[in-house]
């Protein structure tokens, strides 16, 4: 049995497989795109870029589903990010990816001598697996159905054409599957960091690609069910937005919001909001900033109206890779308006925070349990803990 914990975001799939360390890290563009077959390519080496799965879940609505998932199916003509409507607990997309991740871990960590069959094209992969859905699912009690259609599903992940593992099908089941909420989870990896943040009411407020998630943790850190609060809108829609005006001004193409954000949060003067166009430097930041800044005001109006519901909040934590696109331009309609005490963790840890925590969450629930943690699946300061 592994330990998993899978944070299944509209815009990644941020996963810790095994132990907490970076190498135990895996990240998925959240991207399906139907894919009845492919040739490998020779060049191909990393089975990560070029996903192409058979899932097959009794927990699907579509059935069976030949898919390419990730890198690949990005590049594909018509692929499916998801939707700002559908919620996660009940899309297949957000399943495929949760299997496709466990299948990948488990075609590297779990042998197929394991069987007891001779078949050494089937590996059956057992996992211990902590996951989450944001707060307004959670509000509606839809962890429950969740957490019953992953532990009880049968579920099945075969390998079409992908490089180094094609052929090989993995069956997923689990010994347990814990549901946690997006933003608390949050709350416990930043009181870790934030000691300041233990007894006092926070906001976490959770900006990804299709949705923010406000999380109110109240001081005796339980979540604040009235006015903890999402909406169905993340920084994708003004990244694509500003990818078609570059488009339109500039007849310049920039292939990915991946690519645009590097170019917004680039560090180097001469590389932030610059891009290149047949050599020429050719400064973006006018588009940039209309789009970036109408989308701040509208996060900083639903922080606003939070806190004039709980004037008590002392501290807003604002994580999530959205937060890291927005941060100059909410900090600047913040010094001229409400100037609300804003914290705005590194941008990795803020990316990371939620699958990490799921991490520690299922460690807890192991020790509680008696289960046996590997030492490597332990936090560095844990495991010099025991060694005492
Ligand atoms: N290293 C980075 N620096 C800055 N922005 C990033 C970085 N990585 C991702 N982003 C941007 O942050 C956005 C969302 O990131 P995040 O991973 O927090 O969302 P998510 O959790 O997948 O989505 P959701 O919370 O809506 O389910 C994306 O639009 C992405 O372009
Ligand atoms: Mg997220």
């Amino acid at each position: 049995m592994r330990l998993a914990s899978v944070d299944i975001g509209n815009d990644a799939v941020k996963a810790f497989l095994g132990g907490v360390g970076e190498e135990n890290k895996l990240y998925i563009p959240n991207v399906v795109a139907k894919l009845e077959s492919r040739s490998i390519v020779e060049m191909e080496k990393n089975p990560i870029d070029a996903i192409h799965v058979e899932v097959n879940s009794n927990t699907l609505k579509g059935g069976i589903q030949k898919v390419a998932v990730g890198k690949l199916a990005s590049k594909q003509n018509v692929n499916e990010e998801l939707t700002p409507d559908t919620d996660k607990s009940e899309s297949d997309q957000a399943m495929i990816l949760l299997l496709t991740t466990l299948a990948l871990d488990a075609v590297k960590n779990f042998k197929p001598k394991d069987n007891k069959e001779e078949d050494d094209q089937v590996i059956k992969a057992r996992y211990l697996l902590s996951t989450g859905l944001p707060m307004d699912e959670t509000k509606r009690g839809l962890n429950k159905a969740f957490r019953k259609k992953i532990r009880d599903g049968l579920h099945k992940v075969k390998f079409l054409d992908t490089p180094v593992y094609q052929g090989k099908t993995v069956e997923i089941s689990f010994e347990n599957v814990l549901v946690n909420t997006e933003g608390f989870a949050a709350y416990i990896e930043l009181s870790e960091n934030y000691k300041d943040i233990v007894g006092k009411t926070v906001l976490i407020n959770d900006i990804g690609g299709l949705s923010t998630d406000s999380a109110i943790i109240t001081k005796d850190a339980q979540v604040d069910n009235e006015f903890s609060d999402g909406i169905k809108k993340g920084v994708a829609g003004a990244l694509d937005n500003i990818i078609r005006k570059v488009y339109n001004k500039h007849r310049y193409t920039i292939k990915s919001r991946r690519d645009l954000v590097e170019i917004i949060t680039s560090e180097d003067p001469e590389e932030k909001n610059t891009i290149y166009v047949a050599g020429t430097s050719t400064s973006i930041q006018d588009i940039v900033d209309e789009e970036l800044s109408t989308l701040a005001s509208e996060e900083y109006k639903l922080m606003k109206s939070i806190w004039r519901n709980v004037p008590g909040i002392r501290k807003a934590y604002n994580i999530g890779g959205g937060s890291a696109v927005l941060k100059t331009y909410l900090i600047d309609i913040n010094k001229e308006d409400a100037k609300f005490p804003f914290e705005f963790p590194k941008i990795e840890d803020s990316i990371w925070m939620i699958a990490r925590a799921y991490f520690k969450i299922l460690t807890l629930y192991c020790q509680k349990k008696g289960i046996d943690v590997p030492k490597e699946a332990l936090p560095k300061a844990e495991v010099a803990e025991t060694a005492k």
